[in-house]
Protein backbone atom coordinates (compact mmCIF):
# COMPACT_ATOMS: atom_id res chain seq x y z
CA UNK A 1 0.00 0.00 0.00
CA UNK A 2 1.51 3.27 -0.71
CA UNK A 3 2.71 5.87 2.17
CA UNK A 4 -0.11 8.65 2.55
CA UNK A 5 2.73 11.35 3.47
CA UNK A 6 6.58 10.96 3.15
CA UNK A 7 9.36 12.90 4.64
CA UNK A 8 12.79 13.60 3.04
CA UNK A 9 15.35 11.27 4.37
CA UNK A 10 17.65 13.37 6.96
CA UNK A 11 21.08 12.80 4.85
CA UNK A 12 19.21 14.39 1.66
CA UNK A 13 18.12 17.68 3.42
CA UNK A 14 21.41 19.15 1.76
CA UNK A 15 20.40 17.68 -0.92
CA UNK A 16 17.01 19.55 -1.74
CA UNK A 17 18.29 22.91 -0.27
CA UNK A 18 20.86 22.64 -3.18
CA UNK A 19 18.41 21.72 -6.22
CA UNK A 20 15.84 24.85 -5.16
CA UNK A 21 19.18 27.14 -5.24
CA UNK A 22 19.84 25.63 -7.97
CA UNK A 23 16.70 26.06 -10.01
CA UNK A 24 16.27 29.26 -8.78
CA UNK A 25 14.90 29.85 -5.88
CA UNK A 26 16.79 31.21 -3.17
CA UNK A 27 13.46 31.55 -0.91
CA UNK A 28 10.57 29.27 0.39
CA UNK A 29 8.38 32.08 -0.34
CA UNK A 30 9.09 31.92 -3.72
CA UNK A 31 9.23 28.44 -4.59
CA UNK A 32 5.94 28.06 -2.97
CA UNK A 33 4.52 30.68 -5.26
CA UNK A 34 4.74 28.36 -8.03
CA UNK A 35 3.51 25.29 -6.78
CA UNK A 36 0.07 24.11 -5.33
CA UNK A 37 1.45 22.63 -1.78
CA UNK A 38 1.19 25.59 0.82
CA UNK A 39 4.41 27.43 2.18
CA UNK A 40 4.24 25.42 5.32
CA UNK A 41 4.09 22.35 3.62
CA UNK A 42 7.01 23.65 1.65
CA UNK A 43 8.68 24.42 5.27
CA UNK A 44 7.98 21.02 6.14
CA UNK A 45 9.14 19.07 3.00
CA UNK A 46 12.67 20.82 3.47
CA UNK A 47 12.49 20.56 7.20
CA UNK A 48 12.87 17.29 6.72
CA UNK A 49 8.71 16.60 8.11
CA UNK A 50 6.52 14.38 6.70
CA UNK A 51 3.89 15.55 4.03
CA UNK A 52 1.11 14.66 1.78
CA UNK A 53 2.43 12.04 -0.82
CA UNK A 54 1.12 13.97 -3.65
CA UNK A 55 2.54 17.16 -2.46
CA UNK A 56 5.98 15.36 -1.82
CA UNK A 57 5.84 14.15 -5.46
CA UNK A 58 4.92 17.37 -6.89
CA UNK A 59 7.71 19.28 -4.88
CA UNK A 60 10.47 16.74 -6.39
CA UNK A 61 8.92 17.03 -10.08
CA UNK A 62 9.48 20.97 -9.49
CA UNK A 63 13.15 20.37 -8.10
CA UNK A 64 14.21 17.90 -10.86
CA UNK A 65 14.71 14.76 -8.52
CA UNK A 66 13.19 11.23 -8.39
CA UNK A 67 10.99 11.27 -4.97
CA UNK A 68 12.16 7.68 -4.39
CA UNK A 69 15.73 8.93 -3.99
CA UNK A 70 15.25 10.83 -1.65
CA UNK A 71 12.26 9.69 0.29
CA UNK A 72 13.14 8.19 3.95
CA UNK A 73 12.54 4.69 3.75
CA UNK A 74 11.20 3.13 6.60
CA UNK A 75 13.22 -0.06 8.08
CA UNK A 76 12.10 -3.47 6.65
CA UNK A 77 10.90 -5.34 9.73
CA UNK A 78 8.02 -3.66 11.47
CA UNK A 79 8.22 -5.25 15.38
CA UNK A 80 4.82 -3.14 16.57
CA UNK A 81 2.73 -3.90 13.73
CA UNK A 82 -0.01 -5.21 15.20
CA UNK A 83 -0.56 -9.09 14.53
CA UNK A 84 -4.11 -10.67 13.69
CA UNK A 85 -5.08 -12.25 16.69
CA UNK A 86 -8.76 -13.87 14.91
CA UNK A 87 -6.84 -17.15 14.38
CA UNK A 88 -4.92 -15.94 10.98
CA UNK A 89 -1.88 -15.95 12.09
CA UNK A 90 -0.16 -19.04 12.27
CA UNK A 91 0.91 -20.56 15.39
CA UNK A 92 3.78 -22.39 14.99
CA UNK A 93 6.52 -21.49 12.11
CA UNK A 94 8.88 -23.32 10.63
CA UNK A 95 11.32 -22.34 8.49
CA UNK A 96 11.75 -18.43 8.69
CA UNK A 97 13.59 -16.91 11.92
CA UNK A 98 10.82 -15.51 14.60
CA UNK A 99 10.54 -12.20 14.18
CA UNK A 100 7.33 -11.40 16.68
CA UNK A 101 8.19 -11.67 20.14
CA UNK A 102 5.21 -13.56 20.89
CA UNK A 103 6.38 -16.49 19.02
CA UNK A 104 9.30 -16.94 20.89
CA UNK A 105 10.11 -19.47 23.39
CA UNK A 106 12.51 -19.53 26.05
CA UNK A 107 16.47 -18.61 25.97
CA UNK A 108 15.65 -16.91 29.28
CA UNK A 109 19.15 -18.14 30.61
CA UNK A 110 20.66 -16.71 27.41
CA UNK A 111 18.71 -13.69 27.10
CA UNK A 112 19.35 -12.38 30.95
CA UNK A 113 23.34 -12.92 30.05
CA UNK A 114 23.04 -10.92 27.01
CA UNK A 115 21.07 -8.03 28.50
CA UNK A 116 23.26 -7.75 31.40
CA UNK A 117 26.09 -7.18 29.44
CA UNK A 118 23.91 -4.02 26.95
CA UNK A 119 22.42 -2.61 30.06
CA UNK A 120 25.22 -1.30 31.65
CA UNK A 121 28.60 1.16 30.17
CA UNK A 122 30.66 0.25 28.93
CA UNK A 123 28.32 -1.84 26.84
CA UNK A 124 29.94 -5.32 25.91
CA UNK A 125 29.77 -7.50 23.00
CA UNK A 126 28.60 -10.96 22.83
CA UNK A 127 28.83 -13.60 20.13
CA UNK A 128 25.87 -16.56 19.61
CA UNK A 129 27.34 -19.26 18.66
CA UNK A 130 25.25 -22.44 17.88
CA UNK A 131 24.35 -25.28 15.24
CA UNK A 132 22.76 -24.76 11.22
CA UNK A 133 18.89 -24.17 12.35
CA UNK A 134 18.92 -23.91 16.22
CA UNK A 135 17.76 -20.88 16.58
CA UNK A 136 20.29 -17.97 15.98
CA UNK A 137 18.66 -15.23 13.84
CA UNK A 138 15.70 -15.48 16.03
CA UNK A 139 17.66 -14.43 19.02
CA UNK A 140 18.69 -11.52 17.14
CA UNK A 141 15.84 -10.50 16.68
CA UNK A 142 14.15 -11.08 19.94
CA UNK A 143 16.93 -8.78 21.67
CA UNK A 144 16.14 -6.41 19.48
CA UNK A 145 12.43 -6.42 19.59
CA UNK A 146 11.00 -7.50 23.33
CA UNK A 147 12.25 -4.24 24.64
CA UNK A 148 9.98 -2.20 23.00
CA UNK A 149 7.08 -4.30 21.81
CA UNK A 150 3.83 -3.13 23.84
CA UNK A 151 2.21 -5.65 26.22
CA UNK A 152 -0.67 -6.39 24.18
CA UNK A 153 1.51 -7.87 21.76
CA UNK A 154 3.20 -10.28 24.29
CA UNK A 155 1.87 -13.49 25.76
CA UNK A 156 0.79 -12.76 29.22
CA UNK A 157 3.86 -14.06 31.33
CA UNK A 158 6.74 -12.72 28.83
CA UNK A 159 9.67 -10.34 30.09
CA UNK A 160 10.26 -6.94 28.57
CA UNK A 161 11.17 -4.75 30.98
CA UNK A 162 15.07 -6.12 30.94
CA UNK A 163 16.70 -2.49 30.22
CA UNK A 164 15.80 0.85 31.91
CA UNK A 165 15.67 2.83 29.39
CA UNK A 166 15.17 0.52 26.39
CA UNK A 167 14.00 3.67 24.37
CA UNK A 168 17.34 5.23 24.33
CA UNK A 169 18.59 1.68 22.22
CA UNK A 170 19.53 1.85 18.70
CA UNK A 171 19.37 -1.72 17.29
CA UNK A 172 20.74 -2.48 14.37
CA UNK A 173 20.08 -5.61 12.78
CA UNK A 174 22.65 -6.45 10.07
CA UNK A 175 22.35 -9.57 7.37
CA UNK A 176 25.23 -10.00 5.77
CA UNK A 177 24.25 -12.23 3.44
CA UNK A 178 21.47 -9.21 2.21
CA UNK A 179 23.92 -8.23 -0.85
CA UNK A 180 23.05 -4.60 -0.17
CA UNK A 181 25.61 -5.07 2.84
CA UNK A 182 28.15 -6.92 0.78
CA UNK A 183 30.06 -3.72 0.24
CA UNK A 184 31.83 -1.51 2.43
CA UNK A 185 29.65 1.70 1.17
CA UNK A 186 26.01 -0.42 1.22
CA UNK A 187 27.25 -1.46 4.78
CA UNK A 188 28.30 1.48 6.29
CA UNK A 189 25.22 3.61 4.63
CA UNK A 190 23.14 1.36 6.00
CA UNK A 191 24.45 1.87 9.42
CA UNK A 192 24.03 5.22 9.00
CA UNK A 193 20.87 5.69 8.07
CA UNK A 194 19.99 2.99 10.86
CA UNK A 195 21.40 5.47 12.93
CA UNK A 196 19.86 8.53 11.43
CA UNK A 197 22.79 10.27 10.96
CA UNK A 198 24.40 12.28 7.93
CA UNK A 199 25.85 9.56 5.04
CA UNK A 200 28.91 11.30 3.83
CA UNK A 201 29.94 11.31 0.22
CA UNK A 202 32.45 10.00 -0.16
CA UNK A 203 30.61 7.17 2.21
CA UNK A 204 33.99 5.48 2.69
CA UNK A 205 35.56 3.90 6.24
CA UNK A 206 37.46 7.30 7.05
CA UNK A 207 34.23 9.38 6.90
CA UNK A 208 32.18 6.64 8.62
CA UNK A 209 34.57 6.43 11.66
CA UNK A 210 34.45 10.65 11.69
CA UNK A 211 30.52 10.77 11.34
CA UNK A 212 30.14 8.17 13.81
CA UNK A 213 32.26 9.14 16.53
CA UNK A 214 31.26 12.50 16.70
CA UNK A 215 27.40 12.05 16.71
CA UNK A 216 26.81 8.48 18.39
CA UNK A 217 26.25 9.18 22.09
CA UNK A 218 23.15 7.06 23.05
CA UNK A 219 23.67 2.88 23.67
CA UNK A 220 23.80 0.97 20.19
CA UNK A 221 23.66 -2.36 19.36
CA UNK A 222 24.92 -3.70 15.75
CA UNK A 223 23.36 -7.23 15.47
CA UNK A 224 25.60 -9.04 12.79
CA UNK A 225 23.86 -12.33 11.48
CA UNK A 226 25.68 -14.65 8.82
CA UNK A 227 28.81 -13.32 9.70
CA UNK A 228 31.00 -15.84 8.08
CA UNK A 229 28.88 -15.41 4.60
CA UNK A 230 30.39 -11.92 4.85
CA UNK A 231 33.71 -12.73 5.55
CA UNK A 232 33.89 -15.82 2.57
CA UNK A 233 31.87 -13.69 0.31
CA UNK A 234 32.86 -10.30 0.91
CA UNK A 235 36.48 -9.05 -0.34
CA UNK A 236 35.63 -5.47 0.49
CA UNK A 237 35.25 -6.45 4.10
CA UNK A 238 38.67 -7.29 4.81
CA UNK A 239 40.61 -7.34 7.67
CA UNK A 240 41.09 -2.92 7.77
CA UNK A 241 37.48 -3.21 7.96
CA UNK A 242 37.05 -5.01 10.94
CA UNK A 243 39.87 -3.47 12.73
CA UNK A 244 38.00 -0.20 11.81
CA UNK A 245 35.23 -1.71 13.62
CA UNK A 246 36.74 -3.11 16.48
CA UNK A 247 38.80 0.25 17.45
CA UNK A 248 34.87 2.18 16.72
CA UNK A 249 33.53 0.13 20.15
CA UNK A 250 36.64 0.54 22.08
CA UNK A 251 38.22 3.81 21.82
CA UNK A 252 35.80 6.27 20.13
CA UNK A 253 32.19 5.73 21.24
CA UNK A 254 32.55 6.07 24.76
CA UNK A 255 31.32 2.58 25.62
CA UNK A 256 28.44 2.88 23.66
CA UNK A 257 28.84 0.74 21.07
CA UNK A 258 28.48 -3.02 21.42
CA UNK A 259 28.36 -6.28 18.72
CA UNK A 260 26.51 -8.92 18.93
CA UNK A 261 26.89 -11.44 16.18
CA UNK A 262 25.30 -14.81 15.44
CA UNK A 263 27.85 -17.51 14.04
CA UNK A 264 27.53 -21.36 14.08
CA UNK A 265 31.43 -21.28 15.22
CA UNK A 266 33.36 -19.57 17.08
CA UNK A 267 34.29 -16.31 15.88
CA UNK A 268 38.03 -16.59 15.93
CA UNK A 269 38.07 -20.04 14.24
CA UNK A 270 35.69 -18.80 11.65
CA UNK A 271 38.12 -15.75 11.43
CA UNK A 272 41.11 -18.34 11.22
CA UNK A 273 38.92 -20.50 8.52
CA UNK A 274 38.45 -17.61 6.22
CA UNK A 275 41.97 -16.03 6.34
CA UNK A 276 41.53 -13.45 8.70
CA UNK A 277 43.28 -12.26 11.04
CA UNK A 278 42.01 -9.09 12.27
CA UNK A 279 41.62 -8.34 16.34
CA UNK A 280 37.82 -7.54 15.66
CA UNK A 281 37.22 -11.22 16.14
CA UNK A 282 39.25 -11.30 20.09
CA UNK A 283 36.54 -8.47 21.01
CA UNK A 284 33.33 -11.08 22.25
CA UNK A 285 33.85 -11.88 25.86
CA UNK A 286 30.57 -13.62 26.70
CA UNK A 287 29.51 -16.73 23.95
CA UNK A 288 25.74 -18.17 24.00
CA UNK A 289 26.09 -21.66 22.75
CA UNK A 290 22.42 -22.15 21.93
CA UNK A 291 21.21 -25.60 22.62
CA UNK A 292 17.72 -27.41 23.08
CA UNK A 293 15.30 -25.55 25.59
CA UNK A 294 14.56 -26.20 28.72
CA UNK A 295 11.94 -28.42 28.69
CA UNK A 296 9.24 -26.29 30.38
CA UNK A 297 10.45 -23.82 27.97
CA UNK A 298 9.29 -26.21 25.64
CA UNK A 299 6.23 -27.02 27.03
CA UNK A 300 5.23 -23.87 27.31
CA UNK A 301 5.88 -23.79 23.23
CA UNK A 302 3.78 -27.02 22.57
CA UNK A 303 1.32 -25.23 25.02
CA UNK A 304 0.67 -22.45 22.83
CA UNK A 305 -1.50 -24.37 20.46
CA UNK A 306 -4.89 -23.10 19.86
CA UNK A 307 -6.22 -26.74 20.36
CA UNK A 308 -5.06 -28.70 23.26
CA UNK A 309 -2.50 -31.83 22.92
CA UNK A 310 -3.09 -34.52 25.14
CA UNK A 311 -0.49 -35.57 27.49
CA UNK A 312 0.88 -38.58 25.66
CA UNK A 313 0.95 -36.25 22.67
CA UNK A 314 3.00 -34.15 24.73
CA UNK A 315 5.18 -36.00 25.99
CA UNK A 316 5.98 -37.91 22.52
CA UNK A 317 7.10 -34.46 21.05
CA UNK A 318 9.04 -33.78 23.81
CA UNK A 319 10.72 -36.97 23.34
CA UNK A 320 10.96 -36.90 19.38
CA UNK A 321 11.98 -33.06 19.11
CA UNK A 322 14.72 -33.16 21.93
CA UNK A 323 13.34 -29.89 22.94
CA UNK A 324 14.60 -28.37 19.98
CA UNK A 325 12.67 -25.24 19.10
CA UNK A 326 12.50 -26.18 15.23
CA UNK A 327 11.69 -29.51 15.71
CA UNK A 328 9.44 -28.96 18.45
CA UNK A 329 7.32 -26.11 15.67
CA UNK A 330 7.17 -28.76 13.06
CA UNK A 331 5.51 -31.64 15.28
CA UNK A 332 3.03 -29.26 16.69
CA UNK A 333 2.35 -27.92 13.46
CA UNK A 334 1.77 -31.27 11.73
CA UNK A 335 -0.39 -32.49 15.15
CA UNK A 336 -2.38 -28.99 14.97
CA UNK A 337 -3.16 -29.26 11.41
CA UNK A 338 -4.48 -32.70 11.79
CA UNK A 339 -6.45 -31.72 14.85
CA UNK A 340 -7.96 -29.07 12.64
CA UNK A 341 -8.88 -31.02 9.60
CA UNK A 342 -11.22 -33.17 12.73
CA UNK A 343 -8.93 -36.65 12.16
CA UNK A 344 -8.32 -38.97 14.73
CA UNK A 345 -6.01 -40.70 14.31
CA UNK A 346 -1.79 -41.37 14.91
CA UNK A 347 -0.82 -40.46 10.84
CA UNK A 348 0.45 -37.14 12.16
CA UNK A 349 3.32 -38.65 13.64
CA UNK A 350 4.97 -40.40 10.93
CA UNK A 351 4.13 -37.27 8.74
CA UNK A 352 6.02 -34.91 11.65
CA UNK A 353 8.94 -37.24 11.86
CA UNK A 354 9.14 -37.21 7.66
CA UNK A 355 9.37 -33.35 8.15
CA UNK A 356 11.94 -33.64 10.77
CA UNK A 357 14.21 -35.75 8.57
CA UNK A 358 16.45 -32.49 7.31
CA UNK A 359 16.58 -31.06 10.67
CA UNK A 360 17.96 -34.14 12.11
CA UNK A 361 22.02 -32.72 12.84
CA UNK A 362 20.10 -30.88 15.77
CA UNK A 363 19.83 -34.29 17.28
CA UNK A 364 23.44 -35.31 17.11
CA UNK A 365 25.40 -34.68 19.99
N1 LIG B 1 13.19 -19.29 20.57
C1 LIG B 1 12.43 -19.88 19.66
N2 LIG B 1 11.11 -20.06 19.89
C2 LIG B 1 10.35 -20.70 18.98
N3 LIG B 1 10.81 -21.19 17.81
C3 LIG B 1 12.12 -21.02 17.52
C4 LIG B 1 12.99 -20.35 18.43
N4 LIG B 1 14.22 -20.35 17.89
C5 LIG B 1 14.13 -20.99 16.71
N5 LIG B 1 12.87 -21.40 16.48
C6 LIG B 1 12.45 -22.24 15.34
O1 LIG B 1 13.61 -22.66 14.65
C7 LIG B 1 13.58 -22.21 13.30
C8 LIG B 1 14.97 -21.78 12.91
O2 LIG B 1 15.32 -20.60 13.63
P1 LIG B 1 16.42 -19.56 13.09
O3 LIG B 1 16.18 -19.25 11.66
O4 LIG B 1 16.45 -18.46 14.06
O5 LIG B 1 17.73 -20.45 13.23
P2 LIG B 1 19.22 -20.12 12.76
O6 LIG B 1 20.13 -20.73 13.76
O7 LIG B 1 19.36 -18.66 12.52
O8 LIG B 1 19.27 -20.91 11.38
P3 LIG B 1 20.41 -20.79 10.23
O9 LIG B 1 21.57 -21.55 10.75
O10 LIG B 1 19.77 -21.44 9.03
O11 LIG B 1 20.70 -19.32 10.05
C9 LIG B 1 12.52 -21.13 13.24
O12 LIG B 1 11.86 -21.15 11.99
C10 LIG B 1 11.55 -21.57 14.33
O13 LIG B 1 10.70 -22.56 13.81
MG1 LIG C 1 19.92 -17.63 10.80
Amino acid sequence: MMARSLRVALEYIEKVKSARQRNGYPSLQKFSEDIQPSLSTVKNFFAGIAIDYEYFREICEKLGLEWQDIAYKEPETQPNKPQPTNGEASPFITGAPITQPRYFFGREKELKRLFNLLKRHPLQNAAIIGKKRSGKTSLLHYLKNITTTSAEQLRPEQKFDWLPHPENYCWIFVDLQDARMQSREGLLKYILESLKMQVPTPCDLDHFMNVVSDNLHSPTVILLDKISVGLQRCPELDDGFWESLRSLATNHTAGNLAFVLATPESPIEMAHNTGHSSPFFNIFGYTAYLEALAETEARELIASSPIAFTDEDVEWILTESRCWPLLLQILCGERLFNLEEGENNDNWREEGLRQMKSFTHLLDS
